[in-house]
């Protein structure tokens, strides 16, 4: 898998049903879950740029139209007027793409000038599933809980993602929810 020799990996908080977003926001607040998402975005480096992420438009509307610190964001949306509505053009931190292909090319080669081994696709529905064709390690929160009237859904994995590692189950005291990180890698093929 991965695209111009570029691991990519995908992040993200599901429930037991999958849902990943409500009315636009998370269905849930976990502080460490939001802790472990800019701990594995950001790498431990001395570049100027420490993590490139891929998202859909609502994606980032839903983190307050604002590029992650630190990190570069590319955001993928069919508006063609959207860098210029939003304020980003000739922003060296946030780059507005028209397509999937385009923002995994540009985040490739990004990656490869900063000297980082992944780049991230951080969501929403339709850019996680559309990018899993590419996607060789996926990390995922999984939250103990039922949403209801949810309105975004992480994908099933395809059957060649194994898990590699898994934390203990972990409790959050603020929304009472248990949650646990696993790592799921592609089996490699030959
Ligand atoms: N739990 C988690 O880990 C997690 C992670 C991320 C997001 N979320 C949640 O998920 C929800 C947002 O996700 P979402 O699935 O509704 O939307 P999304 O994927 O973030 O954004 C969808 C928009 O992205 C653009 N887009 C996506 N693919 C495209 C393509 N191939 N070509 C052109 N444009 C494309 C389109 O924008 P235009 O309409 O502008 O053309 C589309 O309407 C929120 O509730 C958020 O909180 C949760």
């Amino acid at each position: 898998m991965s695209y111009a020799n570029t691991q990519v990996a995908q992040i993200a908080a599901i429930s037991n049903n999958r849902c990943i977003g409500k009315g636009n926001d998370l269905p849930w607040h976990i502080s460490a879950d939001l802790q472990h998402f800019k701990q594995l975005t950001t790498a431990e480096t001395v570049n100027a740029i420490k993590g490139i992420v891929i998202m859909g438009r609502k994606t980032f509307e839903s983190m307050g139209s604002k590029p992650l610190p630190k990190r570069v964001s590319f955001i993928i949306t069919s508006q063609l007027d959207y860098a210029q509505q939003q304020g980003l053009e000739g922003k060296d931190n946030a780059y507005v793409v028209h397509n999937l292909d385009d923002a995994l090319t540009q985040a490739a080669s990004l990656a490869h000038g900063a000297h980082l081994e992944t780049i991230w696709v951080i969501g929403g529905e339709k850019v996680f599933s559309d990018a899993l064709l590419y996607t060789d390690r996926i990390e995922l929160t999984h939250v103990d809980t039922e949403i209801e009237a949810g309105d975004a859904f992480y994908p099933q994995l395809p059957s060649d993602f194994t898990v590699a590692q898994q934390s203990e189950q972990m409790h959050d005291d603020k929304s009472s929810l248990d949650f646990k990180f696993v790592t799921y890698q592609r089996r490699a093929t030959n």
